[in-house]
């Protein structure tokens, strides 16, 4: 019953962008070959909506520039929920395992926290947990 032929049928830029994945690989060290290319697919077109990759843009979610290692809840003039500023103090930093279990289901994860969006492949959680590393 394991989900590993599931297909995100994002095919473009892959072979161009082996570089970029293998630095997610590299920096996720887990054992399974996370795609930062697909997760970044993923993330144009669904996080996106409402978070920045760029420093200090904050749009309806705060600005996701290098987030993977900082603390949660600590950007700057962001408004975070009571929460998240909770789980802030439980959780401390984002870590691949701690995105990993909030993009789950982060309002079921994570009650009353102001994100309604969810990504419930793990593969697909992987490879965008693997694009958020490359944002340095
Ligand atoms: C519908 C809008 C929306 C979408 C889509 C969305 N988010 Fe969010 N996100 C938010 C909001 C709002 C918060 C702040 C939550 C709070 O304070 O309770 C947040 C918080 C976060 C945080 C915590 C940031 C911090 O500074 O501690 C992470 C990580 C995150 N989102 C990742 C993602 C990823 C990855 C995706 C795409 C897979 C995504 N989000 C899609 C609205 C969204």
């Amino acid at each position: 019953m394991m989900d590993s032929s599931r297909r995100c049928g994002l095919t473009a830029g892959r072979a161009a962008a082996a570089a970029l994945a293998m630095a997610g690989v590299l920096a996720g060290g887990g054992a399974r070959a996370a795609d930062a290319v697909a997760g970044k697919a993923l993330f144009d077109k669904t996080c996106t909506n409402c978070h920045s990759t760029q420093a200090g843009v904050n749009k309806v979610g705060p600005s996701l520039f290098d987030v993977v290692g900082r603390p949660i809840a600590s950007v700057q003039g962001y408004d975070y929920s009571p929460k998240m500023r909770a789980m802030a103090k439980r959780w401390k930093v984002w870590d691949a395992a701690h995105l990993d279990t909030y993009l789950t289901n982060p309002r079921q994860v994570l009650h009353g926290v102001r994100m309604f969006f969810a990504v419930p492949g793990a593969d697909d959680r992987a490879n965008v947990i693997a694009y958020l590393q490359t944002l340095k």
